[in-house]
């Protein structure tokens, strides 16, 4: 009987419940056992590691669609893999890791996490020595290298669609425009696909160019006297500072045109799973298990034109543009961003919606 430890890492987002809950279900159909790290990394750099055993009680199916990471993601005053460098303890942090992994004597570990814990993982692999990591990719800011789809995203999209439709009318009501600032870090892949499925007349994502003007003349220029502007919040404006919506805000209202600057922050991270979700999920967690019982490590699920398969951590990590933090240059990830040929820029523009300075 082969004994799986789960782990969920990085900011919570819709469907992590989801996946832990069918890797559960497709374990007990192979007969292995599952137990849960709690608080990801911070569950297994206390000593002992802190877990709980699996039962069909455990986590009801009713409960799986539900929001958040039934295992928690680590407490705020917690050790990571960043504050662990910050501070100068990684080597006993990584240690730590190593020793609490081989005493739960785990056959495989399945890690669901964002670009930051599986580059980590990649890059200090010794830790996984003796047993097989399996990576999950999850985040609502879809900037995972060689996955065309990450658990979290279209719930997260639906959540931002959702928010918008209600605020258009408001704004019709009042004649004013509302600029709407996303979460998605450096990418812009959750303003992108929100503000079209919104019909948003703006949107600003941190890969594209943009002038201020332009925004400004293309508002002005539009038939309607209201409706909703999309800003990734990895947007900047030279010569300002401060959130990206309060910005375009300022500017807006200084050249006349009536608006709000809102802020939907964390309830993009809290819908209930929306059904493409789970089936992401439940596809990852069978990829997973598959992966799991053909021996494979070091590996991660993805999705490749529709199909749901591994990929090396190694692939992974190469794919992605390689950045480290200024401040922790120790700390490198492999991030994905909205590539200039994103055919949904395309569309948005040939629809009227301003996208930035594309020629
Ligand atoms: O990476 C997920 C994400 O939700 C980003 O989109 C956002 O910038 C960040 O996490 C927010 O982090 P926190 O929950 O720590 O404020």
């Amino acid at each position: 009987m082969k004994k799986i430890g789960i782990m969920t890492t990085g900011g919570d987002c819709s469907g992590l419940n989801t996946v832990i809950q069918r890797i559960y279900r497709g374990s007990t159909m192979r007969g292995w056992r599952v137990i849960g790290i709690e608080d990801g990394t911070d569950g297994l750099a206390t000593n002992p590691p802190r877990f709980i055993e699996f039962n069909e009680n455990t986590l009801p199916i009713e409960y799986a669609r539900l929001a958040g990471s039934f295992l928690h993601s680590g407490r705020p005053s917690a050790l990571n893999f960043e504050t662990a460098v910050e501070r100068g303890k990684i080597k006993q942090f990584n240690n730590q890791l190593k020793k609490s992994l081989q005493q739960l004597r785990l056959d495989a570990l399945i890690l669901i996490g964002g670009n930051g814990s599986i580059s980590l993982a990649w890059c200090n692999k010794d830790i996984y020595d003796g047993l097989q990591l399996i990576c999950i990719p999850k985040t609502i800011d879809m900037d995972i290298p060689l996955t065309q789809r990450t658990i979290g995203f279209e719930t997260a999209v639906q959540q931002l669609t959702t928010f918008c439709d209600q605020l258009m009318l408001t704004a019709r009501s009042h004649h004013r425009w509302f600029v709407v600032q996303t979460m998605g870090r450096d990418c812009g892949q959750l303003a992108l696909n929100s503000g079209v499925a919104v019909g948003a007349r703006v949107i600003l994502i941190p890969e594209i160019k943009f002038d201020v003007n332009s925004v400004i003349e293309h508002i002005k220029q539009t038939p309607e006297d209201h409706g909703i502007i999309l800003v990734s919040e990895g947007i900047s404006l030279r010569g300002h500072s401060g959130r990206p919506a309060d910005m375009i805000s300022r500017k807006l209202t200084a050249a006349g045109i009536p608006n709000r600057a809102v802020f939907p922050e964390h309830t993009q991270r809290v819908g209930d799973t929306v059904a493409t979700d789970r089936l992401l999920a439940t596809r990852m967690a069978d990829c997973a298990l598959n992966a799991i019982a053909n021996n494979e490590t070091y590996v991660m699920t993805a999705i490749t034109d529709c199909e749901c398969k591994t990929i090396s951590l190694q692939d992974f990590f190469e794919a992605g543009d390689i950045t480290s933090d200024p401040n922790i240059p120790d700390v490198k990830t492999s991030d994905a961003y909205v590539s200039p040929d994103d055919p949904l820029l395309q569309i948005a523009t040939n629809l009227g919606i301003y996208i930035g300075e594309t020629k």
